[in-house]
């Protein structure tokens, strides 16, 4: 039997394309994870994010959010916070498989390999869904063909809140595809700051203090040598930022490739 329009896994719906889900997990009250299926035409560059949403009574209610799949996947993947009272995810923490998303159609973004000169180690610094990019960029084997090492640190404030990196981590290691090529090359780092664990403290801090290299047997960090991506919150990207000029680190762009590149995992209060 020929499915009809309304059975297709993707709607091609002109600005944007109303995707299928077909997978969600939920790791916590406020965080979870969805696949959707992909547009054949959509195409993106690892760390990219989207304009995604769900039809509202009279627009769709849309935001950005990072592509969390590598490119190569045939779905999509993304990782949500669930906002109390948030116009867009109130609802879309109830999606189930079967339920459509609209996925918009031009990927962009800063934090791509792309806006960062060549370099040896490249550092990922994520707090809370600030993960979800570099969830793309660490399944990507093109990743391990431009450097050595990839450094990937997520903080939150407890541990169920890192439950989505570390699972990633771990499937990482059986990957038919990557996981040859990530093994021994992926250093993954997680800290929690609001209950006691191994490892505790703000990335900022341990950065600082250099307990952060001391516990991955690393070098500290040095334009020479490392890249840097980050996504957080502004206040933790801001502050990274002064840290690595202050070690005189410049920002890249598309335009101009740098030594780092910032994005913020949320336009907060005033931004
Ligand atoms: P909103 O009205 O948008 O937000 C209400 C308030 O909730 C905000 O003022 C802020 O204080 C807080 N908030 C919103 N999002 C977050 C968050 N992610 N973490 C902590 N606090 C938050 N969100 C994701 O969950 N995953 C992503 O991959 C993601 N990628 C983004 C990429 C970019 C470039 C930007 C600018 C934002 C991204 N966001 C992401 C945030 C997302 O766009 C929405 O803000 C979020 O989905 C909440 O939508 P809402 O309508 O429910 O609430
Ligand atoms: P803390 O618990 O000390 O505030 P949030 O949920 O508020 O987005 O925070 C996610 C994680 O980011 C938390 O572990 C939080 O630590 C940390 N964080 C918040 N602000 C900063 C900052 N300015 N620099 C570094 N880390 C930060």
């Amino acid at each position: 039997m020929l499915d009809t329009v309304q059975d297709a896994d993707v709607i091609d719906q002109g600005a944007f394309f109303a995707c299928k889900v077909t997978e969600v997990e939920h790791f916590t009250d406020d965080l979870f994870r969805f696949r959707t299926a992909r547009p054949a035409t959509l195409r993106f560059r690892p760390g990219e994010f989207l304009m995604i949403g769900l039809e509202g009574e009279k627009k769709p209610i849309l935001r950005a959010y990072s592509v969390a799949s590598p490119s190569w996947d045939d779905t999509l993947e993304f990782y949500s916070i669930k906002v109390e009272d948030g116009a867009l995810t109130s609802r879309l923490r109830n999606i189930q498989p079967g339920d459509r998303v609209l996925v918009g159609r031009k990927p962009t973004g800063t934090l791509v390999t792309d806006a960062l000169k060549p370099g040896k180690r490249l550092y990922m610094l994520s707090t809370g869904t600030g993960a979800a990019p570099f969830a793309s960029l660490i399944r990507e084997p093109g990743v391990y063909e431009q450097f050595d090492e990839v450094v990937f640190t997520h903080t939150c404030r407890t541990s169920p809140e890192l439950t989505y990196s570390r699972g990633l981590v771990e499937a990482l290691k059986t990957d038919p595809l990557v996981g040859e090529a990530a093994a021994g090359r992926l250093v993954y780092f997680d800290s929690v700051t609001r209950e006691d664990g191994p490892r505790k403290g703000r990335i900022t801090t341990l950065i600082e203090t250099g307990e952060l290299f001391e516990m991955i047997e690393r070098p500290v960090l040095n334009p020479e040598t490392d890249r840097v991506m980050i996504c957080g919150s502004m206040a933790m990207l801001e502050e990274l930022k002064a840290m690595l000029e202050a070690r005189g680190f410049e920002e890249g762009s598309n335009a101009k490739p740098g030594d780092f590149v910032v994005e913020k995992a949320f336009a907060g209060e005033g931004v």
